[in-house]
């Protein structure tokens, strides 16, 4: 197999893919926050690509880039029909790790399968560990089934992880309690700082919460070890002297673009190198050849230095 590298030596390992740009939450970073509006239901789910397709395009990528990740993402991943199908499917390509990111409403029902298929790890969003500001940040009602998604996949084995955004006076006051329900069940967490994405795009600053802010909160209960970072990392990691782990995803203090190697496929076939891009490269009638044209071109949109923000939420382009 020839190997897919730019002049920079750079290529790409981890496919994250956006199974469908719907979702059963609304939250305040991905939509407007509004929760009557249809806007951002409204894209047909009948043009995104079928699990066929999807396995056949991820088989195309991995035979150049010899994947050793591939993460399902959204919208909301769990709301795609054939999900267990896909997983199913994807694994049998031999791809090393097979992940989720997940809102995890509908994980309760849907663990056992996804168990089953061969998911190896779930992250699941989880802003607020108080019902009511769970839904200012989600808009919907549904933190005990969140709680219950978390804790039946805890219970079959997998491995969970819990990802929380925060935002300066929306949900800082939950970090804490964030911190020690995770702690409590033996679940890495991490916090991420908000990036300027979507209809933020131009006010993400009002409610930014810094990776220094939310460590020296945590510094107030608990004494702290950094980890060292590992290579191509999203997430700094630290311990605490009681052997709890926790991370930060320093988006915009401590950004993480120079080792990045992180590939998009969203879920009408486009290729996106970059969080920052807007521009989607198509690869849904690929051959191999426009392949790794379109490879090449999604190498060349990487970003050396930051995220440099997107007007495309991440709605339609996956964590
Ligand atoms: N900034 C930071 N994180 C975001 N997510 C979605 N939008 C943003 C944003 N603007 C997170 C979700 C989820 C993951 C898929 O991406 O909360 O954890």
């Amino acid at each position: 197999m020839t190997e897919i590298r730019d002049n920079f030596n750079r290529t790409f390992k981890t496919l994250r893919v956006s199974l469908l740009n719907t979702c059963n939450l609304a939250c305040v970073y991905c939509c407007c926050g509004n929760e009557d509006s249809k806007e951002n239901y409204r894209d047909a789910k009948s043009k995104a690509l079928s699990a066929t397709e999807l396995i056949t395009l991820i088989r195309m990528l991995h035979e150049r880039l010899n994947l050793t990740t591939v993460r399902l993402t959204g919208g909301e991943p769990l709301l795609y029909k054939q999900l267990p199908d896909l997983v199913a499917g994807i694994r049998q390509l031999g791809i090393p790790e097979l992940k989720i990111t997940t809102n995890g409403l509908l994980l309760e029902d849907m663990a056992p399968a996804l168990k089953e298929a061969g998911i190896s790890s779930i992250n699941v969003s989880l802003d607020a560990i108080e019902p009511e500001v769970y839904y200012l940040m989600s808009r919907r009602h549904d933190l005990s089934r969140t709680l219950k998604g978390i804790e039946t996949a805890k219970h079959l084995g997998i491995d969970v992880k819990i990802n929380s955004v925060v935002m300066k006076g929306l949900n800082d006051s939950q970090i804490m309690p964030l911190l020690q329900y995770a702690f409590d069940r033996d679940i890495t967490i991490r916090f991420l700082e908000i990036m300027a994405m979507g209809h933020l795009h131009d006010s993400a600053d009002k409610h930014f919460f810094s990776q220094e802010e939310i460590l020296a909160l945590i510094e107030t209960k608990y004494s702290v070890l950094p980890l060292p970072r590992k290579p191509a990392s999203t997430s700094n990691y630290w311990q605490t002297a009681g052997g709890h782990l926790f991370g930060i995803v320093a988006n915009e203090s401590e950004p993480f673009c120079s080792d990045c190697n992180r590939l998009r496929l969203d879920a009408y076939g486009n290729i996106y190198g970059c969080l920052s891009s807007n521009s989607p490269i198509s690869i849904r009638e690929a051959d191999q050849q426009s392949l790794d044209g379109g490879l090449m071109e999604a190498l060349a949109q990487k970003q050396s230095v930051k995220f440099t923000g997107s007007t495309l939420s991440m709605l339609h382009i996956g964590g």
